[in-house]
């Protein structure tokens, strides 16, 4: 696997390459990255990863300072899963032109509700570094985790924004065996809160298993609860339209519906969603 610090040895290794599939992260690496690897492999001739704490989209200077940076743990991983390149540069390559607070992707509503609302500005911070990214790699595909779910709608809506004929290719959730979501903030939990962190799993699958008999407010309510009496501090519980993340106030089987919900627990702020038919 090749590794490289500058745009411009990257750009040099990719100059001939064709048919190139692209997974962003930002480290830390866990199973939920390494399946979009290997789904990127098996669909492209050169697969690549980047690895990049992207100062612009924490709005939480502590959340940065805190983020697990395990690069030689994440490097042993890529070259198990058949990574061909990994892009690992410092916050000046990206930023050269300095780190701006303010960015003006033309996101609209969806940069108004959810994350967008509790997080002011992160998605145009990952807009600033997606973009930079992709111009840099020029992927044909670029992989990301359902997870994210409102971040894959942003990344939908920055390529359309800018023309970029990169395919989007979104990949399910992977979880662990209690149903708690991949994530590189789970490192961070301690293991009381860990017990207790698939608390929002078992939300969402609630919703999901009484929705055709129970109202949205009630089950709202009763994982409000269940939520708090676990220990975390949920910041929302939202019912959505799936295509384009319109927030519902009731159930509507004629539309494809999400549920997502942000809980923060002893300090770690979690987020999750699922799909309901
Ligand atoms: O999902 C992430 O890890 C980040 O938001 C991303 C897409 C790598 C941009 O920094």
């Amino acid at each position: 696997m090749y590794v490289f610090k500058t745009q411009n040895e990257l750009r040099a290794y990719l100059t001939d390459k064709q048919n190139i599939g692209f997974v962003p992260t930002m480290g830390a690496l866990h199973d939920g990255h390494i399946q979009l690897i290997h789904q990127s492999t098996s669909e492209n001739e050169y697969t690549g990863c980047s690895i990049f704490v992207n100062p612009t989209q924490f709005n939480n200077q502590h959340d940065f300072d805190k983020y697990p940076i395990t690069h030689e743990k994440d490097m042993a991983l890529l070259l198990k899963a058949g990574c061909d390149f990994l892009f690992l540069p410092v916050v000046d390559e990206m930023y050269p032109e300095g780190i701006k607070t303010q960015y003006s992707y033309d996101l609209g509503y969806i940069d108004t509700i959810l994350e967008g609302s509790h997080r002011p500005g992160h998605f145009q911070g990952v807009c600033a570094i997606v973009h930079k990214l992709l111009l840099a790699v020029k992927p044909t595909h670029l992989y990301m985790g359902e997870k994210d779910f409102q971040q894959c709608m942003v990344v939908k809506r920055l390529l359309e924004l800018t023309s970029m004929t990169v395919q989007l290719i979104i990949c399910p959730t992977l979880r662990d065996e209690d149903g708690l979501a991949k994530s590189s903030r789970n490192t961070r939990l301690s293991s009381s809160a860990r017990q207790q962190a698939n608390g929002i799993y078992n939300c969402l699958k609630y919703i999901h298993d009484h929705y055709t008999t129970h109202s949205f407010d009630v089950l709202q309510q009763n994982c409000l609860e269940q939520l708090s009496t676990l220990g975390f501090t949920t910041e929302y519980i939202a019912l959505a339209d799936a295509n384009n993340l319109t927030i519902m106030d009731t159930f509507d089987i004629d539309k494809k519906m999400v549920v997502l919900i942000a809980a923060v627990l002893e300090g770690v702020r979690l987020i999750d969603n699922m799909r309901l038919n």
